[in-house]
């Protein structure tokens, strides 16, 4: 299983990636208004900074919502180096630019997924990765980690190529049982990634060791 950093911050993409567990980014419009960046020229620019920290792949999402400009906005987005994945909203017109996208040879992610209905569109129109939202539907009492195992049995069915990116992580706990459900990818925040370090009995045993060490080595 893949792991994406869920930031526009350029600190916590060199952390996890100097962890050397990191596979790509994902970012999204609240991400990069949170890290000030605005205008075309600086988020441009600052999709190349994180291009140039890490080795895989980076979402850059559109901000349009009609056919033709996420098409320009797109092709623009995909220019600023090969790492670029174009993240497109679950849309009817992000659908028919997903399926240009695919057919130039683009690679898209499509965002805002919450149905299986949803995930075989975007496959159908070959999606390069599809982008359920876990978190945002625990929010409203409906089974985020559900809905991936329903959409990992569907893509099995017909072997679709589509990877399932499952985003909205909020915690350890969904990464973990989204690696049992055979998720290609997970996107989620540092400290889900940081997280997975954390165990008492390693930090009791690690004092432990260290202890004994000492007392042997005065
Ligand atoms: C996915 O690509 C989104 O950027 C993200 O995972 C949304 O997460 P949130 O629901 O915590 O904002």
């Amino acid at each position: 299983m893949k792991f994406f950093i869920d930031t526009a911050n350029l600190t916590e993409i060199k952390e996890a990636y100097d962890l050397g567990v990191l596979d790509g980014v994902t970012t999204n419009p609240s991400l990069m208004a949170k890290e000030g960046i605005s205008g075309k020229e600086k988020v441009r620019n600052h999709y190349k900074a994180i291009c140039d920290i890490v080795d895989g792949n980076v979402s850059a999402e559109v901000i349009a919502t009609d056919f033709d400009e996420i098409v320009s906005e797109g092709k623009e987005l995909a220019k600023i180096d090969d790492k670029i994945v174009v993240k497109v909203p679950m849309i009817k017109e992000g659908i028919k630019a997903i399926k240009y996208f695919s057919s130039e040879g683009i690679r898209t992610n499509c965002t805002l997924v919450f149905s299986a209905g949803q995930a075989i569109l975007a496959a159908k129109a070959g999606a390069s990765y599809l982008s359920p939202f876990i978190g945002r539907l625990d929010d409203i009492s409906i089974d985020g980690l559900d809905l991936i195992s329903q959409i990992v049995h569907i893509y099995q069915n017909y072997g679709y190529e589509t990877e399932v990116l499952a985003a909205s992580i909020r915690h350890t706990m969904h990464l973990v049982k989204c690696a049992e459900l055979g998720a290609d990818v997970v996107t989620c925040p540092l400290k889900v990634i940081t997280g997975l370090l954390n165990h008492p009995l390693t930090d009791k045993g690690l004092a432990q060791f260290l202890s004994d060490h000492a007392k042997a080595n005065p």
